[in-house]
């Protein structure tokens, strides 16, 4: 793909950003500390959230840019993370193309009906997903009100003065098929995986189709001003690794395609000019045995779950490639003791690699203490320095 230079009022090519603490370990390259988010952090461990959200529902509030870019501020005013997550939600882009989807409670993302074979299948891809363009004001101008905040919020994420990132994100084909596929959440995602086999050519339809349009998703975020790209593949660890490379890694890799041709101008610490790429991380849950494939589909930085530590990720990916991770969200919940012994841990092990951003190895519990999670930022940015 021929590349697109971002504008230069973009964060990166500004030179706000792009050597915060969080893209500087997406490239693999040390900062003054160690740089810390967490996944979920906008959301109801936050007081704040939670009288914001009365009366209006999870898509709603993903679709009202004011909502939208206040509740990603949040959690970057309260803890002093190193980065804003876009509120949004990976169903956003299908609803934003007409998809019944909606977003229950407790549950998830629920459709009108599922896509389980070649018909629904031939019915949902017959809707262009180019016409994600025309939808998606609302996150473009979510993103331009969160980024233009972000320049004031320094403390946090930038070194040297700059703004604090935002990172745009997206659903991973299959983790979305395993939604559209069942009609809603599923715990072994049987109906896609067995889509896969049953029908291989109604499958890469499904999956050709959702690349796409979460690929537009994710590229309309950085465009607007994201900083950096995370690909959400929840639930291919339902995955053996021989399907995964198979029947989806093609089709991350074509979704993360609308975002690899992204490129910023800056300049070396020498002062040569240069241009540079918008860093891509890719995470999913249980995912131990597909760290590497993972990798391969060509991304930056490797989000490791709580269930490989973070040095044996390293062997798995490779000793040059920044990790992100990876303490057990139930620690949020146990004496500060135990949860510092682990934080430690989770810093020790992440050494290993070129640059560690420290994370969760999955999202932040509902009921989580919030005053726990700015504890953990401070520690961090404290040890790992
Ligand atoms: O702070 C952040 O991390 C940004 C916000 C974010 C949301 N969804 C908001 C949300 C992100 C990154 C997502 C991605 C997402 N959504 C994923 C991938 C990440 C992951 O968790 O593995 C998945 C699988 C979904 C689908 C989804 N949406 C689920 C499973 C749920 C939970 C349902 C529930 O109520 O337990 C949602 C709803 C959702 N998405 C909420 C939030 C804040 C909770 C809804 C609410 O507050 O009413």
């Amino acid at each position: 793909m021929s590349r697109v230079i971002l504008s230069p009022q973009h964060p990166l090519s500004a030179g706000l950003t792009g050597d915060s603490r969080l893209i500087r370990a997406y490239r693999g390259e040390p900062s003054d500390t160690t740089p810390v988010w967490f996944m979920r952090q906008a959301g109801r461990s936050l007081p704040e959230y939670r009288e914001l959200r009365v009366g209006t529902r999870m898509l709603d509030a993903c679709l009202d840019p004011a909502l939208a870019s206040e509740i990603t501020l949040q959690p970057v005013r309260r803890h002093h993370v190193d980065a804003g997550i876009f509120f949004s939600d990976i169903v956003v882009p299908l609803k934003l193309v007409g998809v019944d989807v909606e977003i229950q409670p407790g549950r998830g993302p629920v459709f009108g009906r599922g896509y389980a074979d070649a018909a629904a299948v031939a019915e949902l891809t017959s809707v262009d997903p180019a016409r994600l363009e025309e939808a998606s004001a609302p996150i473009t101008e979510a993103v331009r009100r969160t980024i233009a905040e972000l320049g004031e919020t320094p403390e946090s994420g930038a070194t040297g003065g700059g703004a604090t990132p935002l990172i745009g994100f997206a659903g991973a084909p299959f983790t979305l098929a395993a939604y559209l596929a069942e009609g809603g959440p599923s715990k072994d995602h049987l109906a896609a995986r067995t889509l896969m086999h049953a029908d291989p050519g109604a499958w890469r339809a499904l999956m050709d189709w959702t690349a796409e349009l979460t690929g537009r998703f994710l590229r309309t975020q950085v465009l607007a001003g994201a900083s950096a790209a995370q690909l959400f593949d929840s639930w291919a660890g339902a995955l053996s690794l021989a399907d995964y490379e198979a029947h989806v890694a093609p089709a991350s890799a074509k979704a993360l395609s609308f975002v690899h041709d992204l490129e910023y101008e800056t300049t070396d610490a020498a002062g040569a000019a240069l241009t540079r790429s918008v860093p891509v991380v890719h995470f999913g849950v249980g995912t131990g045995e597909l760290l590497g494939a993972m990798h391969g589909i060509g991304v930056d930085t490797v989000g490791v779950d709580y269930r490989v530590p973070l040095d044996v990720a390293a062997q798995r990916v490779g000793a040059d490639v920044p990790l992100q991770g990876n303490l057990d969200p139930a620690l949020l919940a146990a004496p500060w003791p135990v949860l510092e012994a682990a934080v430690r841990d989770v810093l020790a092990r992440g050494a290993v690699a070129p640059a560690h951003v420290f994370n969760l190895g999955h999202g932040v519990p509902p009921e989580t203490d919030p005053t726990v999670l700015t504890r953990v930022v401070e520690l961090v940015h404290e040890a790992g320095a």
